[in-house]
C-alpha cells in the first residue's frame, strides 16, 4: 500500500552518492565497440521512468522503454555523443525482472518513491504512479536531463538540444503582485529551467473557464511527455508544497498540469518552447515536420508516413539483435 502523507511532504530516494557509484558499475559496456566514450563526469542525462502500470499494455510499455535504452546507449543511429548516461526512473512496484534487463542494456535505474496525494485522481491508471517524474528535479548532479515519456522513439539525435538557447537557465521573475492564495509556498529558486513542446490538442480542446487565467489557456500549455529541465531541490520542493494543498489545481493530468500551473507563461517562470523538431506528438494524427528528431509515438502503431514507420520498425529489430551480458 502506497503511503499518503498529511502535513510535511516526506521522500526520500536513494542516497545520491550511494547511487553515483551504482551508476558506476552499471555504466556502459566497455566490451561493445557501439558504446559512446564513457565519461561520467558529463552534466547532461536523458531520462525517462517506468511505473509498475499493469494493464494490458504494460509490456508494450516496457519494450518501449528498451527501446530507448538501446537506442541512447547502442544504436549507431541515435546514440548520446556527449557521455550523457540514460537514466531510468522506476516506481518501487516495477518487476525485479524488467530492472535486470535494462541494466543489462546499460541504463541507470534509479528507485524512486511514489508522490501520491489522497486528493489526486487521475484521468487513467497509467498515469497513477506518474507524479514521481518529479524526482528528476532532485538529480542536482546534472545541469540538464533532458525527460521524455516510455512512449517516445527516437529518429535522430538529441545532443545539441542541450546547446540550444531555449535550455538556458533562467532568471526567475520578480515578484509583480502575486495573489494571496500563493502565500505560505516555499520561495521560488533564483534560476530555473524548463523547456518542451505546446501540447497543441490541449490548447485547442481544453477550454478555460470564463475569466480563469489557468493553464488551460490558449498557447500556455507544455506537454509533460518531452521535458529539458535544470534539477532543484528548491523548485521541487515546491511542487511538493502546491500537491500539499488540496483541490488548488485541476491535476486530471497530473503532473503534466501541475508543471502547467507553476511554469504557465505569464506566471514567474514561465516554459520556453523547444520547437517540434525535436520533439512531436503522433497521438490523434498530429503531423510533424520530416526532419523531427523524436515522436512522442507508440512504437506498435504507426503513422503515414512509411519511411518512419520502416525506420521505427528497424530500431526495435536492432534492439531485439542486440547482444546482452
Ligand atoms: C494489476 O495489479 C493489481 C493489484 O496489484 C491486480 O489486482 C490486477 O489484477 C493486475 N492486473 C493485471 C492485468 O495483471
Ligand atoms: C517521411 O519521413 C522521412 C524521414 O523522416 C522524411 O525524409 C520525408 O520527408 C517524410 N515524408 C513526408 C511526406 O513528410
Amino acid at each position: 500500500m502506497i503511503a499518503m502523507w498529511k502535513g510535511k511532504p516526506r521522500f526520500t530516494i536513494l542516497d545520491l552518492a550511494a547511487l553515483l557509484s551504482v551508476f558506476f558499475v552499471l555504466g556502459a559496456d566497455s566490451s561493445d565497440p557501439a558504446s559512446p566514450c564513457f565519461t561520467p563526469t558529463s552534466k547532461y542525462a536523458y531520462a525517462t521512468i517506468l511505473t509498475g502500470y499493469n494493464g494490458t499494455d504494460s509490456e508494450k510499455y516496457f519494450t518501449a522503454v528498451r527501446i530507448l535504452a538501446y537506442q541512447f546507449i547502442h544504436d549507431p543511429h541515435t546514440q548520446a555523443q556527449n557521455g550523457a548516461r540514460f537514466i531510468v526512473l522506476v516506481t518501487d512496484s516495477v518487476p525485479q525482472e524488467n530492472i535486470h534487463i535494462l541494466k543489462q542494456y546499460g541504463a541507470e535505474i534509479l528507485i524512486v518513491e511514489q508522490i501520491m496525494r489522497e486528493w489526486i485522481h487521475p484521468q487513467w491508471a497509467r498515469w497513477n504512479d506518474i507524479m514521481a517524474k518529479l524526482n528528476l528535479w532532485t538529480l542536482v548532479d546534472y545541469e540538464k536531463i533532458v525527460f521524455v515519456d516510455a512512449d517516445t522513439v527516437l529518429l535522430g539525435r538529441l545532443d545539441d538540444i542541450f546547446l540550444d538557447p531555449a535550455t538556458a537557465l533562467q532568471q526567475t521573475s520578480p515578484s509583480i503582485s502575486e495573489p494571496q492564495e500563493d502565500d505560505g509556498l516555499p520561495p521560488l529558486p533564483e534560476k530555473y529551467m524548463i523547456a518542451g513542446i505546446h501540447d497543441r490538442w490541449i490548447e485547442q480542446n481544453k477550454k478555460p473557464e470564463p475569466g480563469e487565467k489557468g493553464f488551460y489557456v490558449v498557447n500556455n500549455y507544455i506537454n509533460a511527455g518531452f521535458l529539458v529541465l535544470s534539477p532543484s531541490q528548491e523548485m521541487f520542493k515546491y511542487y511538493l508544497a502546491l500537491l500539499d494543498i488540496p483541490n488548488k489545481i485541476d491535476l486530471t493530468y497530473p503532473e503534466q498540469n501541475l508543471l502547467n500551473y507553476v511554469h504557465r507563461i505569464d506566471g514567474r517562470m514561465p516554459w520556453k518552447d523547444v520547437g517540434v523538431h525535436w520533439n512531436s506528438i503522433t497521438a490523434l494524427g498530429q503531423s510533424f515536420p520530416p526532419d523531427v528528431r523524436s515522436l512522442h509515438h507508440k512504437w506498435w502503431s504507426t503513422v503515414a508516413n512509411q519511411t518512419v514507420n520502416d525506420y521505427i520498425a528497424g530500431a526495435v529489430e536492432r534492439m531485439r539483435k542486440h547482444p546482452l551480458p
